[in-house]
């Protein structure tokens, strides 16, 4: 149910500098949502009457995703002062005026922290009557992250960024995690007194919680179980570090629905992806996208599946394959490169070396070795040998090829598309289709053959060919 007494405030509007990228840094992906994403998913579980996201950098962009993602999200454009507590100032200002709950804070860099360690703090928020609650953590290595200093008698006092602080404040292993619970009247009191003379020059929310303290006001902090809930996103390593956990746990999940991964360290899976029972993954397997695997299906080893649909009993070994939909007890690879619009219908089989685009191969049909099939539509129970190369493009357009059912195409075959092969129809090795074949039809345009008895040893005379051929009749007269 809806808590009415509750909004929460997403920041993302700071410019991720550490990462490096041109890709604002809340739009990197893990498992295949950007980071935001995650937050937003989190903040949907604990169903707060309102949710505000702070944006600036990269706005748009930025902007675009979060409305897809969240389309019921408000947005909030930070200004130019810039700070936590400015964002969090801005983000407020956009609640309406009728709204007096509590407020809570996440950072939109900060993945992994879950509904149930939230609604966890929001509890212990509302059961102390506190001001404010933080989450804290204690870290070996606090490096990065803001100090939390607490009284003589244990209380939080106040929080110091790690540029501002003293050698002393630097030993401090309780650090602040970045997510709050603050009651709205006291928050926006204190924050209009923030002011930004600190190492950054920002306006801080983390200044919010001595101030409040110095009004006699309750602040608590509840430390967080394990500190990789809260580990914010500032460096790629960082993003790996969080990415290779968040894998670990769907992997574990999917193992746990009956799904067999025999190595979890080099199979990835998106959070999209769905994984039928007695599933195989095999090592070096990713499954990316809205990938839907049927019951029983063997992907695998070294396999990247994005967007594709695999039917019951597949067997995909070392295949790259996109947006392609693969029939029940159909087989392909090792070595297939599938590209989007690929359909293989039941018991179908796409072989090593193949790459298929825009094709739909019927129930039954073979293309077992090196070919390229594009744009093209086979029947039921066709094979298409060795060599198959539909020619589809004449420079400026795409053409299609259409085969019927029960084809038998002959190796190291071109179709010049577009072109039409019949029911039942043959076509000879090697030869160049660039007419209609109809049903039950041999095509065959290769030249006759020519021998010229001879040649080798009037034109070639002393190579190594010339005296093996020499030898060669030399055994036959003997
Ligand atoms: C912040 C905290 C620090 C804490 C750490 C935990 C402050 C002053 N410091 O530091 O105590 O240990 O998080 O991860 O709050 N943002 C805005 N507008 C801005 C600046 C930042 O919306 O003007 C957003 C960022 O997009 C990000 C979040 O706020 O999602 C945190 O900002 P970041 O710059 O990563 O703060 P930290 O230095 O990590
Ligand atoms: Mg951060």
């Amino acid at each position: 149910m809806t808590d009415s007494r509750l909004a929460i405030i997403v920041l993302a509007a700071g410019q991720g500098t550490r990462m490096k990228s041109s890709v604002p840094k809340v739009l990197h992906r893990l498992a295949g949502v950007p980071i935001v994403g995650h937050v937003l998913a989190t903040a949907r579980e604990l169903d707060p009457a309102h949710i505000v996201v702070v944006v600036r950098h990269e706005r748009d962009t930025v902007a675009a995703t979060i409305s897809e993602i969240m389309p019921e999200a408000v947005l909030v454009d930070q200004d130019e002062i810039p700070g936590t507590g400015r964002a969090v100032e801005q983000g407020i200002g956009a609640l309406p005026a009728d709204f007096d709950g509590d407020v809570m804070i996440v950072s939109g860099d900060v993945p992994l922290l879950d509904a149930g360690t939230l609604s966890g703090l929001l509890d212990a928020h509302r059961d102390g009557a506190a001001a404010a609650t933080l989450l804290s953590a204690m870290w070996e290595d606090a490096t990065g992250y803001g100090r939390i200093i607490r009284t003589a008698d244990g209380a939080v006092d106040r929080i110091v960024e790690q540029k501002d602080a003293t050698p002393e404040e630097l030993e401090v292993h309780e650090v602040n995690a970045g997510s709050y619970l603050f009651q709205l009247r006291p928050l926006r009191e204190q924050l209009a007194l923030v002011e930004t003379h600190n190492a950054q020059g920002e306006k801080y929310i983390t200044d919010v919680i001595h101030l409040l303290r110095a009004t006699g006001a309750e602040v608590t902090a509840v430390v967080v179980e394990q500190n990789w809930i809260v580990g914010g996103i500032n460096d790629r390593s960082q993003l790996s570090d969080a990415a290779r956990r968040l894998n670990s746990m769907i992997v574990r999940g999917w193992q746990l629905a009956g799904v067999s991964i025999l190595d979890p360290e080099t199979t990835w899976i998106d959070l999209a992806a769905t994984i039928g029972e007695d599933v195989e993954l095999l090592p070096g397997t990713m499954i990316l996208g809205p990938t839907a695997i049927e019951r029983g299906a063997r992907i695998g080893p070294d396999t990247s599946l994005d967007a594709c649909e695999i039917g019951e009993g597949a067997i995909i070994r070392r295949t790259d394959a996109t947006l392609a939909v693969i029939g029940a007890g159909a087989e392909v690879g090792p070595f297939a490169y599938l590209r989007p619009g690929t359909y293989l219908g039941e018991n179908g089989k796409i072989g090593t070396f193949v790459e298929t685009k825009n094709s739909k191969i019927g129930a039954g049909s073979k293309v077992p070795h090196l070919s390229y099939i594009g744009d093209a539509t086979v029947g039921e129970e066709s094979n298409l040998g060795a060599g198959t190369i539909t020619s589809n493009y004449d420079g400026v357009t795409k053409h299609p090829t259409t085969f019927g059912s029960h084809v038998k195409g002959g190796s190291h075959t071109v179709y010049v598309a577009p072109v039409r092969i019949g029911d039942g129809a043959y076509t000879g090795a090697g030869t160049t289709v660039r007419k209609d074949v109809p049903a039950g039809a041999l095509a065959i345009n290769v030249a006759p053959q020519r021998n010229m008895t001879g040649w080798v040893e009037a034109k070639r005379p002393g190579t190594a060919a010339a005296k093996a051929a020499a030898a060669s009749d030399a055994a036959d007269q003997a």
